[in-house]
């Protein structure tokens, strides 16, 4: 390894960072299709071998922005191909319009074919809910990176874009505007206690029905796109109402009254006090500094920090100006316990005890302070750039590119990093992990030129909508779609 006066510098990590990230091309026919979860030899590749659709966003964005974009497209149309179209009689198979958690190139006499996962094979069979999701952003960051709608435009596209909606939009037995998931069904695909209503799911949700009422051509899609158009502020009003924490939030939470039925409830969720750890966050939150919860549904409010979840609601302009300076003023305040040495915890504080046992069912991969219970991931650093980029606080993500930098490379590109300040190597961290890599690359890229964050951040709602929410009550209006 090549140093400088004894420290790596930009250009070799970057150089670094490149070469690995080549290497991590998958090929399939020939063509660039994706690039494999991580390029480890040294431990068995289970199915890190894969490319996963929400791994692939950050090596697709970094590719886009440096006008690579032929892999982006070929992963797009070839993950089309792996959604199911038809309606499934068979309840074990995946239903019509997801989009797979991963896929594999696979060789049959001489015959290449791509084999997909949507999480039949995974460990504990968790669900991708967030592929479909992803899926669209990755379209639109696309379509704005070539500025060529053509290909969203295509009726293949159309339809696949249709399908997602048509699941997530569908009837159901709920009557928030939230996604109803089961646990497990993120970038934290273990059991973990996320399921009901958790954060990243509503803010990835968010931001794909704009993308895709962006990209729907109208014609033929006009009760999709009315749904949408419905469903958008219900959503929006409802997460930054009902999620949001800060001093004032949680005063008003500690004096809440339980169990009132009717129309006049305050405590809409039944919230009971003492679920709320309210001594810590009296300690923990700074006097300007708010996130938005991790999860909320009956009785429930999941005060943990959820990192992905936050910075997307800024990039996604799901948050407030006012809350997007509140979260970001917590991160800086509160900087030891979310960045420490290495950036940024997946969430905080982590399960612990009985409570860690519960939860997660004694998951030995999810002890306190690893994986994702608290554990650090090096790939949040871009979306950490994004969010600092869009609140005008670019130093914040520059300081975590800092202490990144004089470690990921050292450390051979490690998945997470464990400890309550993360001078750990994850325990069973995989190294030359893709989005580590191409994470790295593009938070540097975001901060270098903040144009690019275009592709993956929202303005505001146009108004018009945004005035929809204030006629309707929570469940007086349909935003569902029938199938
Ligand atoms: C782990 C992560 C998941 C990721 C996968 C491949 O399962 O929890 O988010 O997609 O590894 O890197």
């Amino acid at each position: 390894m090549q140093k400088l006066n004894g420290l790596l510098t930009n250009d070799i990590i970057e150089e670094s960072a490149w070469e690995a990230l080549e290497k991590s091309i998958l090929y399939y026919k020939g063509r660039p299709v994706g690039t494999v979860a991580a390029f480890d030899a040294s431990v068995e590749a289970l199915n890190y071998d894969q490319c996963f659709v929400r791994d692939f966003v950050s090596s697709a964005l970094i590719f886009l922005i440096k006008g690579k974009t032929d892999i982006v497209r070929n992963f797009l149309e070839e993950t089309l191909k792996l959604q199911p179209k038809d309606r499934q009689l068979d309840a074990y198979k995946p239903g019509r319009g997801l989009i797979p958690a991963s896929f594999k190139v696979v060789s049959d006499n001489g015959e290449e074919y791509l084999e997909a996962d949507f999480g039949e094979h995974a460990i504990a069979r968790v669900t991708p809910v967030d592929s479909c999701l992803w899926w669209i952003l990755l379209l639109r960051a696309y379509v704005v990176a070539t500025k060529d709608f053509s290909l969203a435009y295509q009726p293949e596209f159309q339809t696949g874009i249709r399908l997602i909606m048509e699941i997530c939009l569908a009837n159901r037995f709920d009557m928030y505007p939230t996604l109803l998931v089961p646990d497990g069904a993120c970038m934290i695909d273990r059991r973990l206690g996320i399921y009901g209503h958790p954060l990243e799911l509503q803010v990835l949700f968010y931001a794909a029905l704009r993308a895709a009422r962006e990209m729907l051509i109208c014609q033929g899609n006009q009760d999709v796109v009315e749904a949408i158009d419905n469903r958008l502020p219900l959503l929006c009003a409802h997460i930054r109402q009902h999620y949001w924490i800060d001093i004032n939030r949680l005063n008003a939470i500690y004096r809440f009254k339980s169990e009132e039925y009717g129309k006049a409830a305050v405590n809409l969720f039944n919230i009971y006090v003492d679920s709320i750890p309210y001594y810590e966050l009296d300690k923990w939150l700074p006097k300007k500094g708010g996130y938005l919860a991790g999860n909320v549904g009956p009785s429930q409010l999941d005060t943990r920090f959820f990192a992905l979840g936050n910075l997307m609601a800024i990039i996604s302009d799901l948050a407030t100006e006012e809350q997007s300076q509140a979260i970001m003023t917590l991160i800086e305040d509160r900087w030891e316990d979310l960045v420490g040495d290495m950036p940024m915890k997946i969430c905080y504080p982590a399960l612990e005890d009985e409570e860690y046992r519960i939860v997660t069912g004694c998951d030995p991969k999810n002890i306190p302070w690893s994986y994702h219970n608290a554990g650090s991931w090096p790939v949040l650093m871009w979306m950490l750039a994004a969010a600092s980029v869009k609140a005008g606080k670019p130093y914040i993500a520059g300081k975590a590119i800092e202490i990144a930098q004089a470690r990921l490379l050292e450390d051979e590109w490690p998945e997470y990093y464990d400890g309550k300040k993360g001078r750990l190597i994850g325990k069973q961290a995989r190294k030359y992990q893709t989005w580590t890599i191409a994470g790295f690359l593009l938070a540097a890229e975001l901060m270098e030129n903040p144009s690019h964050l275009s592709l993956i951040s929202f303005d505001k709602l146009p108004s018009e909508l945004v005035s929809r929410a204030c006629e309707f009550e929570i469940g007086s209006v349909d935003t569902s779609i029938s199938l």
